[in-house]
């Protein structure tokens, strides 16, 4: 694996024009801060040596470098899920290989559904912490260099970021929520039942991606700043019947006033 890991950033790394510091993981529907990228470097993941496919709907599969703003960024368009029948070590491979490069800090996004009664569709949710319900642990087996056996987590995601992002937002006027994202695999949407156990839980919204990549990001020393946009209510009263377009659909427009919130916070790190 470490090998592989290596392969994969040494034939990056001779690609690409800049070294960037900072990452973007784009989930559903959000992969228009991408287009704002001034792209130096685009390659689909399945020219990448040791990069799993992407299948889903919605998630393109291409690594992009190039320039945000004046930042150098690298930016992960689309990403793997376990769902998907990837081992938790594929869908967290792009993360050590970002490590690797010399990435400090990760943004990522995704869509999920809210579990907080006070949430709306089309709220934007600061992830201030997570519940790892995945039923294969991504630190699982031999431990990797970059961090301890039993890495701690009681800040994983940075406190400091998440202050910035709360600064720019009141700067420009985006209303914007904090909450607990709780990452189960999937691929079904929950069940009424399931949806009030995970509020029960601690769960302010939940999805089915990020968090094994937070993990990883987080044992290397990665700074993590994540947002998930409530595209659906898991709340009792207000379930109705869920569809990945209708997801796509409410992640779509949301998605400017998200760019607008990290496009600040990176062109400011
Ligand atoms: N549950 C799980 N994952 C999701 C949801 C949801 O309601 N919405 C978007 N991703």
């Amino acid at each position: 694996m470490y090998e592989k890991i290596q392969e994969t950033a040494s034939w990056l790394r001779e690609k690409m024009p800049c070294k960037p510091t900072t990452a973007i993981v784009l989930g559903t529907g959000l992969g228009r801060l991408a287009e704002e990228i001034q792209v130096t470097l685009s390659i689909d993941y399945k020219e990448i040596p040791n990069f799993p496919v992407s299948t889903v709907e919605g998630h393109s599969g291409r690594l992009i470098v190039g320039k945000l703003g004046e930042r150098d960024i690298l930016a992960m368009q689309g990403r793997f899920h376990y769902y998907e029948g990837y081992s938790m070590k594929e869908v967290t491979f792009p993360i050590r290989v970002m490590y690797e490069l010399g990435i400090k800090t990760l943004f990522v996004s995704n869509a999920s559904g809210g579990t907080n009664p006070a949430f709306s569709i089309g709220d934007l949710m600061i992830i201030t912490d997570h519940i790892n319900l995945f039923p294969e642990h991504p630190l699982r087996g031999k431990n990797f260099p970059t961090g301890p056996r039993f890495p701690d987590m009681h800040e994983a995601y940075d406190r400091a970021l998440i202050a910035q992002a709360d600064a720019i937002a009141a700067e420009k006027g985006i209303k914007v929520q904090h909450g607990v994202y709780l990452g189960t695999q999937g691929p079904t949407f929950e069940t009424p039942a399931e949806y009030h156990m995970f509020r029960v839980l601690g769960a302010d919204a939940v999805g089915m991606s990020t968090v094994p990549e937070v993990i990883v990001a987080h044992h290397c020393g990665i700074c993590v700043f994540g947002v998930s946009i409530i595209t659906d209510l898991g709340v009792d009263g207000k379930i109705i019947e869920v569809s990945h377009e209708e997801v796509q659909k409410a992640a779509n427009a949301v998605q400017p006033l998200m760019a607008d919130i990290m496009r600040e916070m990176i062109n400011r790190n």
